[in-house]
């Protein structure tokens, strides 16, 4: 398949970018994620809004319209499986390395399709971790230092994801983010600096709703976590997934819980 690298439709093998490229040098560049069901991006003007804002946080401007994106993501979609969408816009190559922003930039644009790797339906195990990320967390920055390190430490400790502690309270995983049901009712962190304001987050909390169940956007103590009826991470290629065991110790009785199961019902409703 083609992978799409500053207005060209390439092989993999060659789509090459500069060594002096920004993206490179210091990871001063942004990404998106984006699911395709059935051929089509799903939720895709929500996920190139959260484009635009992660390269105004960054002070870069949208280098193609919604339309040219779309155009370009139909022909980097391989059939009607499930797949999904990776693209990134970094500040690209200048002349030489210098930290601070040239006056004329022309941005590397790149994108292309994967598979989505299958999810596992019987839960996760996870661990917390102390979140050692910056303080822009909302931007959606190619910068992934930290989230490596700790999904390492995670994946290390025998777990698939690490859930984030930050003051006291847990924020999001390293590359989703957390909700937990404390008395049926579903809970997840409010948006702010401390984490991605994910769209598969936005839609759970929206399909929560429509479905008559309790939910509220707040602060989740480390001590709320540990005593969760059920925690539950989100990601555009994961899904909605049950954690079923947390720092080694059973989340409910260790199945995914009934919640998890109404929530998921819901969701493979909606995806078709
Ligand atoms: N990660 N929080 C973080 C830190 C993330 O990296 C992600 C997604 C999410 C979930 O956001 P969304 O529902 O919009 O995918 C939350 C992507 C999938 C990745 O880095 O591969």
């Amino acid at each position: 398949a083609l992978v799409y690298l500053n207005g060209e439709y390439l092989p993999l093998d060659q789509a090459k970018v500069s060594v002096l490229d920004r993206g490179f040098l210091f990871g001063d560049g942004v990404y998106e994620v984006i699911p395709v069901y059935g051929g089509q991006p799903f939720r895709l003007q929500e996920h190139l809004r959260r484009l635009g804002q992660s390269l105004a946080g960054i002070r870069m401007a949208q280098p193609l319209s919604d339309g040219e994106w779309a155009a370009i993501f139909e022909r980097l979609i391989d059939g009607p499986g499930d797949q999904y969408i990776y693209l990134q816009v970094t500040r690209g190559a200048a002349d030489k390395r210098d930290h601070a922003i040239p006056a004329q930039i022309t941005p590397t644009v790149f994108a292309m399709g994967s598979p989505i790797a299958p999810i596992p339906l019987d839960g996760i195990r996870a661990v917390t971790l102390d979140d050692i990320r910056w303080q822009c967390c909302h931007i959606k920055a190619t910068t992934l230092l930290a989230n490596v390190l700790l999904r390492q430490d995670a994946v290390e400790r025998g777990a698939a994801e690490a859930i984030l502690v930050r003051d006291g309270c847990a924020t999001e995983g390293a590359a989703s983010n957390l909700f937990i049901v404390q008395d049926g009712s579903v809970i997840t962190p409010p948006k702010g600096h401390a984490i991605l304001p994910g769209i598969t987050r936005d839609l759970v909390l929206e399909l929560a709703q429509q479905h008559g169940l309790a939910t509220e956007e707040r602060r989740i103590r480390l001590e709320e976590l540990q005593k969760a009826e059920e925690i539950w991470l989100t990601s555009s290629t994961r899904e909605v997934l049950a954690v079923t065991e947390l720092d080694g110790a059973k989340v409910g009785d260790g199945q995914p819980g009934p919640v998890w199961r109404r929530i998921q019902e819901i969701y493979q409703a909606y995806k078709q």
